[in-house]
């Protein structure tokens, strides 16, 4: 299989993603062509040090690094302030300079972290993302958005800064839990229905495929995924206008995760049921016709991700929504579908489009 490789335009912080298979063999070669120093740190859980941690140390060593590893616990609640300082306390005691880079291999949540502290240490060291989970392959290692939590909220603290090179191992899914997998899937969905009608048309003819861990048709659908976000960080990297389309099923979706609290859905099955009600919102308010609201339903279903409401009532969703962050002047602003691959924002939607679409989705 050719690797393909997917340019983040930034002029001096362009980047380059590489999607490819065993894309981790070669990864000291691949570093080595950055010029950072001979001193590198990778970030990592334990479970994933031991399934692919030996095979990136020893051909890191290979190509002349010193390794240092750092393990951070698995989970969300880790990606917060104490584990940044754990790892900077690391990094000084190590000394660690400007130059040396730091690997985050794994999900979101290490990626996250490990974007924050290169952003902060020394006022900006260098890293490279491996991300490992479908979702941080299409999404969270691509854009440069780094964050921890706050106890009063979720990425709270963080910065924008861009990684030197993304490397994507497909192997890496093979050991991905399912209910993972099906997260980086609602993402994927996501980026048919803002931009790629040609994805969404994928999805709807592979799914089997895809499911079966088909290289070829998930090479294809994270390129796709990653040429998507690539193009919109590059127009707009500190989300000042556009880069909202990419929240599409988020703004109903994190109102989920927060009325639930945090624990009944991960962020990408909440994104799911989002993304049928942002559908069900378009065409009450006659965006689009009522057989793309029925792909987009039965495209979700086929990924095995919920598309009904939980038992909440739509007034309550409503509400949540109006404390969302993204409020601007006591409107709520929308990311809704005019057909898959073509999407509009909206901020004029009223109340009760909202709860009769919310309603016709309860369970
Ligand atoms: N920076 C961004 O733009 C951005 C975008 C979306 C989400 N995020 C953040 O990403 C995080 C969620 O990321 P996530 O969904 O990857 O969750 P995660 O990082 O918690 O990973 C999910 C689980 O899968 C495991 N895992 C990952 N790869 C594996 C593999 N190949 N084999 C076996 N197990 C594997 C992890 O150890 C973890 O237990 C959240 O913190 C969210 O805020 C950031």
């Amino acid at each position: 299989m050719n690797e393909k490789v997917v340019k983040v335009e930034l002029g001096e912080r362009s980047y380059y993603i590489h999607i490819g298979l065993n894309t981790l063999n070669t990864i000291g070669e691949r570093i080595q062509q950055f010029h950072f120093s001979h001193k590198a740190v990778l970030i990592s859980n334990s479970h994933l040090i031991k399934l692919y941690g030996e095979r990136i140390i020893l051909n890191l060593k290979k190509n002349g690094f010193e390794m240092e590893v750092i393990e951070v616990p698995d989970g969300e609640k880790y990606k917060n302030m104490r584990e940044a300082e754990k790892i900077y306390d690391r990094l000084l005691d190590g000394k660690h300079d400007r130059y040396s880079p730091l690997i985050a291999m794994g999900g979101g949540v290490l990626g996250d972290l490990t974007g924050f502290v290169a952003a902060t240490y020394r006022r900006g060291v260098p890293y490279i993302q491996i991300p490992t989970s479908l979702l941080a392959q299409v999404d969270s290692s691509v854009g440069g958005k780094t964050a921890v939590n706050h106890p009063l909220g979720k990425n709270m603290i963080g910065a924008f800064y861009q990684p030197a090179g993304v490397f994507v191992d497909l192997n890496a899914l093979k050991t991905l839990p399912k209910i993972e997998f099906r997260c980086g899937m609602a993402e994927i969905i996501k980026y048919g229905i803002i931009a790629d009608e040609m994805l969404f048309n994928f999805l709807e003819s592979r799914v089997e495929d895809i499911k079966n861990l088909d290289f070829n048709a998930l090479q294809y659908i994270i390129e796709a995924s990653c040429k998507i976000k690539a193009s919109i960080v590059s127009k707009d990297e500190r989300e000042k206008g556009l880069r909202s389309v990419l929240n599409y099923g988020h703004t109903i979706g994190h109102a989920l995760e927060s009325l639930t609290g945090y624990e009944k859905y991960k962020h990408g099955e909440a994104v799911a049921i989002g993304m049928i009600a942002a559908a069900f919102i378009s065409h009450e308010a006659e965006l689009c016709d009522k057989k793309d609201v029925e792909r987009v339903k039965k495209l979700i279903e086929s990924f095995n991700l919920a598309t009904q409401l939980p038992n909440i009532s739509p007034e309550k969703i409503l509400s949540a929504l109006y404390y969302d962050k993204k409020v601007r002047n006591d409107k709520i602003k929308l990311v809704l579908m005019k057909q898959p691959g073509s999407v509009v924002i909206r901020d004029d939607i009223p109340d009760e489009i909202i709860l009769k679409s919310l309603s016709a989705l309860t369970s």
